[in-house]
């Protein structure tokens, strides 16, 4: 049998003691290539030169003994097998060489058990560096899990079968915009709308006879909600359930992309129909105008009774204010006239809007707060259409304000740059808006207010206006408290090619 490599360490002051070790190893089948060291310095030089498959120490030597040695090896956290071969041995002092971790200790008159300890404390040591580098992939794959799941664009709930929450992932902390510590605990029904609620409690018995249930529902996260899918499987261990996993995905983006389709496409169809309509009106509204005019500037020779005069005034006043409809009619259906895209300052369009509109706001004395933010970037859109957008926006906060009245009537304008697109928010603290009624106002000819004061196309147009320019627009609001409106525009928009319709 070919003799085995041992790398082998001596702490030994006595040269005749190290050569009789070595001659024991020889011939109990071992090869060593070996060091002796007396002193701590020489030890710790030697471990730090290379490694060492055993050490075999003296219990005490002129400057340095086992015990120190151990303590160092522990210190460097180095997993050799010690073995403490000494003259003469208390023990005592043998029982606190093992406490302090060595693995065997010898007597130098008796060295028959050494091969048989150093094999047995070779294979050892080889399990527990197993062993360990089991314990760093275990480590390593649950940092690695701990990642994924953080991480992972879908919200993880993890519950007990009272249905409490017992984890959660960062997703979904970020989601709910909540603390873990909020979460844990609490009863998972109560994250959804109540809407969702009850489908879930018709559905939840489904659990724990399918072992999963999914569906469609809404999440609530402080002041606004999120639309999800969700999924609920029951998990086993031992045969037996013992948690239930929350998946849900956020579909929200996806949704509202889906209802601006919709709606886009209803405005369409229904932008075409008025342009129709306003068409066919044109010819016949220009005649009553001219009959009306002629009839006027003839009455004088007749000298007939004053409601003559006053009536034709009145169907004058009417056309104009049906001309002004058609108008809006005409820009609703896109038909824009000759824009020109250019660089704009979104700041400086406010400004002149408010201008346009400043008489109207001082006569309500109503008080504004600007923030915009200096140096905004220039984006590319038309200065008349934008401007149309911002009055349109202005005026009916100013509505919302008188019909409110409130001691201090305010609106609050905001413009910033983040995420490459540039956002201005404009809020009042008017009367508000219904939530059921929030999907409805973008609508063309959708208005709350008295005959012949709104034609319901203001915010339409602006609808139109803005997502020509591939921007959102968008409005939330507090019934009796506040409304406010997003305007999101991308820093690279261009103005798409003109439809007129
Ligand atoms: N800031 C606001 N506060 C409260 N309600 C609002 C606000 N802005 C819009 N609304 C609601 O949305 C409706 C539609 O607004 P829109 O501007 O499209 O039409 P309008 O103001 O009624 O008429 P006009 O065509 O003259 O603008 C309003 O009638 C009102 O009910
Ligand atoms: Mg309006």
């Amino acid at each position: 049998m070919t003799p085995k490599k041992l790398q082998t360490l001596l702490l030994e002051d006595s040269e005749d003691d190290a050569l009789l070790i070595l001659r024991v190893l020889k011939k109990g089948g071992y090869q060593p290539s070996y060091q002796i060291v007396e002193t701590k310095e020489a030890f710790c030089s030697a471990l730090e030169r290379q490694s060492w498959d055993v050490i075999l120490s003296d219990f005490s030597m002129p400057t340095f003994n086992a015990l120190q040695a151990l303590q160092i090896l522990q210190q460097k956290e180095l997993d050799i097998p010690f073995i403490v071969i000494s003259g003469a041995i208390g023990e005592d002092v043998a029982v606190e060489c093992m406490r302090s971790g060595a693995h065997d200790y010898l007597i130098k008159g008796n060295l028959a058990r050494l091969v048989p300890a150093i094999d047995r404390e070779l294979r050892e040591a080889k399990v527990r560096q197993q062993n360990r580098l089991a314990l760093q992939a275990l480590k390593e794959s649950e940092i690695k899990y701990k990642k994924l799941y953080h991480n992972a664009p879908v919200m993880y709930l993890t519950l007990n079968l009272k249905g409490e929450i017992t984890e959660v992932n960062q997703t979904a902390l970020e989601k709910l915009n909540s603390k873990k510590e909020n979460l844990i605990g609490k009863d998972f029904f109560s994250l959804f709308t109540a809407k969702t609620q009850e489908k879930l409690m018709l559905s939840y018995p489904n659990l724990l006879e399918k072992g999963y249930i999914s569906g469609e529902g809404q999440l609530n996260s402080q002041n606004q909600t999120i639309d999800v899918i969700y999924t609920l499987n029951l998990e086993y261990s031992l045969q037996q359930p013992s948690i239930v996993r929350l998946t849900c995905l956020d579909i929200s983006e996806l949704k509202r992309l889906q209802q601006q389709l919709v709606h886009s496409d209803r405005l369409a169809s229904l932008g075409r129909l008025a342009a129709g309509i306003s068409h066919e009106i044109n010819q016949p509204l220009a005649c009553i105008s001219m009959s009306a005019e002629i009839l006027l500037s003839k009455l004088n020779s007749f000298s007939p009774p004053p409601i003559f005069q006053e009536e034709l005034q009145d169907i004058l006043k009417q056309v104009d204010r049906i001309n002004r409809i058609i108008q809006n009619i005409k820009t609703f259906s896109r038909d824009f006239g000759h824009s020109f895209p250019s660089p704009v300052n979104i700041n400086q369009i406010l400004h002149s809007s408010l201008q346009l509109v400043r008489h109207d706001m001082e006569k309500n004395n109503i008080e504004f707060c600007l923030e915009l933010q200096e140096n905004i970037p220039t984006i590319k859109g038309d200065i008349c259409l934008l401007e149309q957008v911002f009055v349109n926006l202005l005026l009916n906060a100013k509505d919302a304000l008188e019909e409110k009245n409130p001691p201090r009537k305010q609106i609050y304008i905001r413009t910033f740059c983040q995420n490459q697109n540039i956002f201005v928010k404009i809020k009042d603290n008017g009367i508000g808006i219904e939530r059921e009624n929030l999907e409805k106002i973008f609508d063309p000819f959708y208005t709350t207010k008295e005959v012949g004061v709104g034609t319901g196309l203001g915010l339409a147009i602006s609808y139109g206006i803005i997502t020509e320019l591939h921007g959102r627009i968008e409005c939330q609001s507090q019934k009796g408290e506040w409304t406010q409106f997003t305007i999101t525009l991308p820093l690279n928009c261009e103005k798409s090619t003109k439809t007129s319709v």
